[in-house]
């Protein structure tokens, strides 16, 4: 099964955040859960809610792989979910109130990007929760040398990848209607920003 270490070394800091911002939210779903080690570790930590994982198409045969091994009885089968095709809107619960996504938005090219936020600015009920994990450059500039570094080797994989501007991604999330609640400072680089719709 595909494993990320960096999953493992995040997912305990990520859960601490977790546990505050979604202490409201019922149903959260997760965009590009990848291996799905957060999906499992998460939604087994936060058994209040249900944890809806989901991936483009060609990840969901290892995802649910994981989910079926290691996964708790909140914790939904991943279904496909593009950010640039249509949402399986009929899949998604009505009362979406929680969202998360990590390490993805340097993944995405900025169309996807774009879509991404237009997206779940549909999906979202009114009161919302969006936590969004991973590195920012900040007034254009990196947040460190291997953030940089990063970026430049992200940009040799797919030259439409590349490290996002929290400044751009603020715009895209105000556009839908979400606050900025906080940004808050991970370990090794990396940033966990909170946005609520209410
Ligand atoms: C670096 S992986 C991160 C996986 C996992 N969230 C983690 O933190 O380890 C990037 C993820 O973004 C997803 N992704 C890329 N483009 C996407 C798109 N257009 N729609 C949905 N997910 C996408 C990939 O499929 C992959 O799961």
């Amino acid at each position: 099964m595909p494993f990320s270490q960096a999953c493992e070394n995040n997912k305990e800091p990520i859960l601490a955040e977790l546990k505050n911002i979604f202490s409201d939210s019922q149903q959260v779903l997760e965009i590009g859960s990848g291996t799905g080690q957060h999906s499992v570790h998460f939604a087994a930590n936060l058994p209040h809610l249900t944890w809806q994982a989901s991936d483009q198409n060609s990840y969901l045969t290892h995802l649910n792989a994981r989910i079926e091994l290691v996964g708790s009885p909140n914790l939904l089968p991943a279904f496909g979910l593009d950010v640039t095709l249509d949402w399986p809107t009929s899949r998604i619960s009505p009362m979406l109130d929680g969202l998360f996504s990590a390490n993805t938005l340097h993944i995405m090219s900025k169309a996807m990007v774009e879509a991404f936020f237009n997206g779940l600015g549909q999906a979202l009920s009114t009161t919302a929760n969006v936590v969004i994990y991973g590195p920012f450059n900040y007034q254009g500039q990196f947040s460190s040398d291997s953030n940089a570094s990063f970026d430049q080797w992200l940009k040799q994989n797919n030259p439409e990848s590349g490290i996002r501007d929290i400044e751009w991604v603020i715009k895209l999330a105000q556009e839908q209607g979400l606050r900025l609640q906080s940004d808050i400072e991970m370990p090794a680089n990396n940033r966990l920003l909170h946005f609520r719709r209410c």
